[in-house]
């Protein structure tokens, strides 16, 4: 090999192995891995096929969550059999790119088949049809859903017990009696898949208020007792844009000291739009950075915080569309054409600043 030859391959062995990391653009997923919590997203399995949803989703998330497909609508769309088809879906895409799949949820007064609302059930048969669901589910997940929630909004904002199919409209045997139900479907789970960590999850109950007030009781009076609980779930989907960071930070860190983890488990920061489906101010686009923003550093900062996830990550697809008829809108890191927003840049400042946080 002549010298100029030499000189040309040592160059290139030194670019190849320099190049790719000072100029890949360092994705969520990345910065998240180093910042050691992981960075999540819920999904819907009819758009994994979409070429760009899947991209954007790997390259960006380390942990994904079926936005509906694991709920009774879907899986038990039948009474007579379970349809675990969506859910696969699911979790064969994370388990081909690495990701860790979340379950949500076992148990929900909303998004229930029209059989199990309308069934006029006793509370026998409920009770009966909520522990075999419990445990066929979990047990089909079993080793590939590494924590589910596994009881969702079972509280109203004044901290009492919301009216419910599963509390008291029968309920499954414990109408009245408070939180009963809600620490019977925690110790049924635990006994599906003893791996599995289990998450009570629940909105607007992420800042210091009544509700985050019950919450932290709930899991006070579970760990006191030893009623299986390992996390609590907080939504954050958030449609005003002054969020108390300063109530959510302490908020979190009790519920840490409590002994459990802390998922923010739904961030979306919806902004108003005009009657055209525009931005009704431009200027909103940072504010939702700096909210977006405001929550990764509550979760990097606080010990026992360990996953952030957006509820969908292009604005594309979203439930806030639908839910709000309209009226907001554009609540995630991604445009419509899967482009980084305000958001999606603060979202990376921050985890690749907190990556000494958390190791
Ligand atoms: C929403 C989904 O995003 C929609 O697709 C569905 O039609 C209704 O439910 N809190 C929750 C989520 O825990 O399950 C909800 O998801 C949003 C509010």
């Amino acid at each position: 090999m002549t010298t100029q030859a030499r000189h040309v391959r040592t160059l290139t062995l030194i670019l190849v192995g320099v190049i790719p990391l000072s100029v890949a653009p360092l994705s969520l997923r990345n910065a998240a891995d180093r910042a050691g919590v992981l960075m999540g997203t819920a999904v819907r399995p009819a758009q994994l096929s979409e070429v760009t949803y899947a991209t954007s989703l790997s390259r960006d998330f380390n942990m994904v969550e079926p936005e509906d497909a694991m709920k009774w609508w879907v899986v038990r769309r039948n009474q007579d059999r379970f349809d675990f088809g969506p859910g696969d879906e699911v979790v064969r895409f994370a388990h081909a790119h690495g990701m860790k799949v979340r379950g949500h949820c076992l148990l929900w007064a909303r998004d229930n088949p029209e059989w199990l609302a309308q069934g006029h059930f006793t509370p026998a048969q409920l009770s009966r049809l909520l522990y075999d669901h419990i445990a066929h589910v979990m047990r089909h997940y079993a080793g590939q859903v590494f924590a589910w929630d596994v009881v969702n909004e079972a509280l109203d904002e004044n901290g009492g017990v919301r009216d419910s199919i599963w509390y008291n409209r029968p309920g499954i045997g414990f109408a009245g009696k408070g939180r009963r139900y809600v620490e019977q479907a925690f110790r049924w789970a635990r006994e599906a898949d003893p791996q599995a960590l289990l998450f009570y999850n629940e909105a607007e109950g992420e800042e210091l208020n009544r509700k985050s007030d019950a919450i932290y009781d709930l899991v006070r009076d579970f760990k006191r007792r030893g009623v299986p609980i390992d996390g609590v779930g907080l939504q954050l989907h958030i449609s005003k844009l002054d969020l108390d960071v300063a109530g959510l930070e302490a908020n979190i860190a009790r519920l840490a000291a409590l002994g459990v983890q802390v998922h923010i488990t739904e961030l979306d920061v919806s902004l108003p739009l005009n009657p055209e489906g525009d931005l009704v101010s431009k200027d909103d686009l940072t504010r939702q950075a700096r909210i977006y923003r405001s929550v990764v550093r509550a979760c990097l900062e606080t010990s026992g915080c360990t996953a952030i996830q957006t509820w969908g990550f292009t604005d594309k697809y979203s439930w806030i569309g639908s839910s709000s008829h309209g009226f907001r809108g554009m609540a995630l890191p991604l445009d419509r054409a899967y482009r980084p927003k305000p958001a999606h840049g603060t979202i990376l400042e921050e985890l690749t600043a907190g990556r000494n946080h958390k190791r």
